[in-house]
């Protein structure tokens, strides 16, 4: 009897060891700094996200935006993939969204006009006749509450309440965005949204991705590839005019691997309309499944970047309007073309598109969007 007391104790410390236990130790701890003031005083944090491996994700609570993120090309060397400026004021200044998650709604409402309910209502118009990227004071100019998120894998969360009628919006909509930057390189992000009155929410992120490891080079040799058979064609304003078109035999194929250099300056009206690419492709297999949509390679470096999405679209936008003006970390001008947005969310224009898969949110539903940036080497 007591042998087998003995045997059990034994057996018990030998199991609650250090040695034995299978979990993981946590990721470096996460770093918070002042990233610089708004003019109401208010301080913008930046925080930095170490994955196990050593590389980091940077992010500010200013606009939610991913400021950088450090991966390995093929021979280790770290660089930053993502285009940013250095300081605050770039990102108060800034019109391109880099980094930033935008919303309500990511893309363009036709008019910024739309019905819910039998109601009409009129959202700010900031893009020639037309409503883009939640409006004048969107998601990507506002400063988030953010909070370190689970001890697993490192990551932050951040939350903004947008009220009842902020850009002529509808309802009070909290959004909650968690941003795991995991061990195996990838950027996480994951969204809940809730309302208490009927609204429409679709945002998304508008990181700009150049894997070059230096933003000197324009993206034109980056190859992509989406997992599409069709784009939503637009009008010259980028309204989608409700059709979908299928790529075959059309620049827009990327459902092989293909340069975005090659057929960019092509004779095409939706690429003319674009001032290249800029456009919303219908991915496959549904929307709500997390399923890998899109690669990106650059051969030089041999960095990947996979993307997971469960939403029913990706934006493709080939950074037309960059001009050398909007001068970027280290002080590079960031030229026509020097990075690339592939911005998961549902379709442009979807509340007067009714054939588009809907972003109606009403009280006691709940708003999720997951999507992946997985980055590794080739
Ligand atoms: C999106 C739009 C583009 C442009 C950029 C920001 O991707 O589709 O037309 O507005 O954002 O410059």
């Amino acid at each position: 009897m007591m042998r087998q007391l003995v045997i059990c104790i034994a057996i018990f410390t030998f199991f609650s060891t250090e040695a034995c236990q299978t979990k993981r130790k946590a990721p470096p701890p996460m770093k918070t700094t002042v990233f610089g003031k708004l003019p109401d005083g208010r301080e913008v944090h930046q925080y930095t996200l170490e994955n196990r491996s050593g590389a980091t994700a940077q992010i500010i609570d200013y606009g939610a935006a991913v400021t950088s993120l450090r991966v390995p090309d093929r021979n280790g060397r770290m660089a930053d993939v993502v285009l940013g400026y250095d300081s605050l004021q770039g990102y108060i200044d800034g019109t391109a969204y880099f980094g930033a998650i935008v919303g309500r709604y990511g893309n363009r409402i036709g008019k910024g006009r739309f019905q819910l309910d039998g109601k009409e209502y009129q959202l700010t118009i900031n893009d020639g006749e037309n409503h883009l990227h939640g409006g004048k004071v969107g998601f990507n100019k506002v400063l988030w509450d953010a909070k370190a998120g689970g001890s697993e894998e490192a990551s932050l969360q951040l939350q903004y309440v947008s009220r009842d009628g902020e850009e002529g919006y509808p309802g009070t909509v909290t959004l909650k965005v968690t941003y795991t930057w995991t061990d195996k390189n990838e950027l996480r992000i994951d969204y809940d949204g809730t309302t208490d009155q009927p609204t429409i929410l679709n945002p998304t992120q508008h990181s700009y991705f150049n894997l070059s490891g230096s933003f000197e080079n324009t993206v034109l040799d980056h190859l992509l590839m989406i997992e599409a058979d069709g784009i939503t064609p637009v009008d010259k304003g980028l309204i989608p005019t409700g059709k979908v078109e299928n790529v075959a035999n059309t620049p827009m194929d990327f459902r092989t691997p293909m340069a975005i250099g090659a057929h960019i300056d092509d004779a095409n009206e939706q690429l003319a309309f674009g001032k290249g690419y800029d456009h919303n492709w219908v991915l496959k297999g549904g929307a709500g499944k997390l399923r890998k949509v899109a690669e990106l390679y650059e051969a030089a470096s041999g960095r990947m970047m996979t993307i997971f999405t469960d939403q029913p679209g990706l934006q493709f936008y080939s950074g037309n309007f960059l001009d050398g003006s909007a001068k970027g970390k280290n002080g590079v001008a960031y030229k026509h073309r020097s990075g690339l947005c592939l911005e998961a969310q549902a379709f442009p224009d979807t509340p007067n598109k009714p054939q588009f898969p809907p972003v109606t949110l009403r009280p006691g539903q709940k708003y999720r969007q997951t999507t992946i940036y997985q980055f590794s080497t080739k």
